[in-house]
């Protein structure tokens, strides 16, 4: 159904969620996206100024209606942060520039070019994880343990998308520090001014590295294959922004999760060892389905219409939710559950329709066909920290903050 068929129906104002319900989603939002998803599939959140959608099928709509449902958003705050890319433009506009990212995070350079730099990255890192790992004893066995999250899943998948994009002249630091600095300013919903300054030294640092490295690319980067189709220099400052902040946290959480997943349910975890590459694939997918890495993203109607019932008045202001929308019981059973056996039906962890994400193959082979599986299997006995607690939050962005393992020492 799509919202125009929609609009025969009997239709009801959208209910207003009470202020507590944005405060408290940062540590757990799942059993606040259960209640309002028994309510209703939309509703008003005054604490942000938009409509939250958290029914799957609404969701599904919005994604295939671009006419209804605009990326383009009036005083978009990304805009502010990271300049006007193509996730904030619709159709033909749009289409344009996602053209112009060519080959590059397609299946083909991927195995031509990206999985041997992921495997280098992967070698560096894992020595320096276990290089800086903390030897102790633990119940009467050698072991070293360590952060999983900050030791080795957030320099490795930097260092990723800092050679995708072509930044020989920045180091993995310079794109987390961006990547945070700028998704902060996308979310200065409170106008915070420290956070703008922080978010224009990041946006003012990445073009000095663009124009910096612009005369010396190498040819398999994203940069070169943005300059070489003609985008105009304003696009690829902005799409180069946007996906620094959308290609660098995203496979980053997906590790941690789907590495905390695994090792909490240890029949999962060997059943994906013995099916390997195949189950490791469907372990990151179900994770990206259970905890959405990008857990909402936004949409405006560009006129009044009716979504699942639902009146919305032209120049509504949405948060598609998608963390929401991928615990959805009309669509899979037992939603709140990781299990790499359910049935396998679409989810919204990389988004839907035109805007479906153009990194989801880089990220499935760094996290599932480099990453995860070498690091399980070449460090014996890897499991959990029983002496100290993972942490996660977030829920426009949500995440492990914090994923403490341990493993026996040679
Ligand atoms: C697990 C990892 C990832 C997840 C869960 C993810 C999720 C998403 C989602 C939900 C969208 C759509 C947002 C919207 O419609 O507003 C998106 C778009 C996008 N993603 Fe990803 N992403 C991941 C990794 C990556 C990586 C590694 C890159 C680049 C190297 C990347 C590049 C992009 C780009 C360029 C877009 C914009 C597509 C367009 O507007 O047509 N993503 N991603």
């Amino acid at each position: 159904m799509n919202a125009e068929t929609l609009e025969a129906e009997p239709t009801v104002e959208a209910p207003v969620a009470d202020d507590g319900v944005i405060s408290d989603l940062y540590n757990d939002p799942f059993p606040i996206y259960r209640r309002l998803r028994e309510t209703a599939p939309v509703h008003w959140v005054p604490a942000i100024g938009r409509y939250l959608v958290v029914g799957f099928s609404a969701i599904h709509t919005i994604d295939h209606d671009p006419e209804t449902f605009t990326a383009n958003e009036e005083g978009s705050l990304m805009i502010r942060a990271m300049g006007h890319s193509m996730l904030r433009k619709d159709d033909p506009e749009h289409a344009e520039e996602r053209k112009a990212l060519g080959s590059v995070l397609k299946p083909k350079a991927i195995k031509t070019v990206w999985n041997e730099v992921f495997q280098c990255n992967y070698e560096r890192y894992l020595k320096d994880f276990i290089a800086e790992a903390e030897p102790d004893t633990v119940d009467g066995q050698k072991v070293l343990r360590a952060d999983f999250h900050t030791g080795f899943a957030e320099p490795y998948a930097a260092e990723n998308l800092r050679e995708i994009i072509g930044f020989k002249n920045a180091t993995w630091q310079d794109i987390r520090r961006w990547s945070q600095d700028m998704i902060n300013a996308t979310g200065n919903y409170a106008d915070d001014p420290e956070i703008w300054d922080l978010g224009k030294k990041a946006f003012d640092e990445v073009d000095d590295a663009i124009d910096e490295v612009i005369p010396s690319l190498d040819e398999n980067t994203l940069l070169a294959h943005m300059i070489s189709a003609g985008m105009p220099i304003h696009s690829v400052r902005a799409n180069i922004k946007m996906t620094i902040g959308g290609g660098f946290n995203e496979p980053r959480d997906a590790m941690g999760t789907t590495l905390w997943a695994l090792l909490e349910r240890p029949d999962q975890l060997a059943q994906v060892r013995q099916t390997g590459a195949k189950g490791w694939e469907r372990a990151f997918d179900e994770s990206v389905r259970w905890v959405a890495p990008i857990g909402m993203y936004s949409r405006q109607t560009t006129k009044e219409t009716v979504l699942e019932g639902i009146r919305l008045p032209a120049g509504a202001k949405l948060g598609v939710n998608v963390g929401a929308a991928n615990r959805d019981p009309a669509q899979f059973e037992n939603p709140e559950e990781f299990d790499i056996n359910r049935e396998q039906k679409p989810h919204l962890g990389f988004g839907a329709g035109t805007h479906y994400c153009a990194g989801a193959w880089v990220a499935r082979a760094q996290v599932a066909r480099v990453g995860l599986p070498q690091i399980d299997a070449q460090l014996p006995g890897l499991a959990r920290d029983p002496e100290r607690e993972p942490r996660a939050g977030g829920w426009v962005f949500r995440g492990m903050l914090s994923v403490p393992v341990t493993w026996q020492c040679n």
